[in-house]
């Protein structure tokens, strides 16, 4: 291994197709922690508009620990994995109360909801500290440049990565070493059918010289993804809907929904009457919307209830034309859309 040799051609490579981001350039840890929050599970051809508006919306920490959990959940909207929102208000606050952004990696690591990647790029984005960071563009680098084929979510591959990376970044150019192996992974090392014959590590790269470039990273275990259905009903009743606010324990919390229940298997006619016959007119809006996450496969069913009298489910009646004020996750909005207009194919 030529820890210098890959380095130096890597940051060459950075030098000349980097990509000019808007949270780059900067110092700001409240601007490149942001960016990286968003771009935790978020590409970034969809996080940039959000980062531009989360900044217009909190230009900079007092901004965002003063705004309400609802506020920044609102912000957050269709963005997903809402915990990240919630973290990110709470810690602005912490921050707050600090007197300001920690500047040593053991202070920014101690921030709700920043893990050993985030506290790094922090840490060597916005200060310069020699803290490799380890990402899945990393983890695929590493993994084929080396010819290493210890799964990467175990704890050994764990430990192994988080030392290579260590040892083969630049400490004197942590910020440019760091973003270049990212974006290196995100554009030229790609996951499927890297163009191999374009890269500048080719002569020395082990996967390629050994053809196992397609089976590198190992991960010892696929998610397995869970199925589940989701009935929703849209209210109408005197130009009012009813929403509720999701608890704790499980996806979206903190958001609002019309009304659900979730069964094992759609919920039949039947049972639909049953839930709300007796208050009004119901019709189908769509059946089996899939919504899909990370370990899960929604499917929604989605019904508009034209009510006489207001059932007496909980949650806080608002005017239909408030709706939009209410952070609510994809699926309701898609749901919300419906209401209006007609029955949108199911994607
Ligand atoms: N993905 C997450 N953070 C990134 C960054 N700073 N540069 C490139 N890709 C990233």
């Amino acid at each position: 291994m030529n820890a210098s040799n890959f380095s130096l051609r890597l940051l060459e490579w950075y030098a000349r197709y980097g990509r000019e981001l808007p949270w780059r350039g900067t110092r700001d840890p409240y601007r490149i922690w942001v960016s990286e929050i968003i771009l935790q599970q978020t590409r970034v051809a969809q996080g940039y508009d959000y980062f531009l508006r989360f900044m217009g919306r909190f230009p900079d920490v007092e901004t965002l620990a003063a705004a309400t959990e609802d506020e920044v959940m609102h912000e957050w909207q269709g963005l997903g994995y809402y915990s990240r929102a919630r973290n990110l208000h709470t810690a602005a606050r912490q921050i707050v109360e600090m007197g300001g952004f920690p500047t040593d990696y053991e202070g920014i690591r101690s921030l709700k909801g920043v893990g050993d990647y985030t506290a790094a790029a922090i840490a060597s984005l916005a200060f310069d500290l020699p803290r490799a960071v380890v990402d899945g563009n990393v983890y695929r680098v590493l993994s084929r440049y080396l010819g290493i084929s210890t799964p990467i979510d175990s704890t050994e591959g764990k430990k192994l990565f988080a030392a290579l990376a260590q040892e083969m970044m630049v400490p004197k150019r942590a910020a440019d070493y760091n973003q270049a192996i990212m974006d290196f992974g995100a554009l030229q090392c790609v996951p499927k059918s890297p163009d191999c014959l374009s890269c500048p590590l080719a002569d020395s790269c082990q996967a390629l010289a050994e053809g196992c470039v397609d089976t590198l990273p190992v991960k010892q275990h696929t998610t397995r993804v869970r199925d589940r259905y989701f009935t929703y009903i849209y209210i109408r009743c005197a130009r009012e809907t009813l929403l509720q606010r999701r608890g704790a324990g499980d996806i979206w919390q903190g958001l609002y929904q019309v009304p659900m229940r979730e069964t094992e298997r759609p919920m039949t006619a039947a049972e639909v009457e049953d839930w709300v016959g007796e208050y009004g007119r119901w019709t189908q809006l769509c059946t089996d919307h899939r919504h899909q996450l990370t370990h899960q496969r929604l499917h929604a069913d989605f019904y508009l209830l034209e009510a006489e009298r207001r059932p007496p489910i909980e949650g806080t009646w608002v005017m239909e034309t408030d709706v939009q004020h209410y952070a609510v996750p994809r699926l309701v909005e898609d749901l919300i859309a419906l209401v209006g207009g007609g029955c949108a194919a199911p994607d």
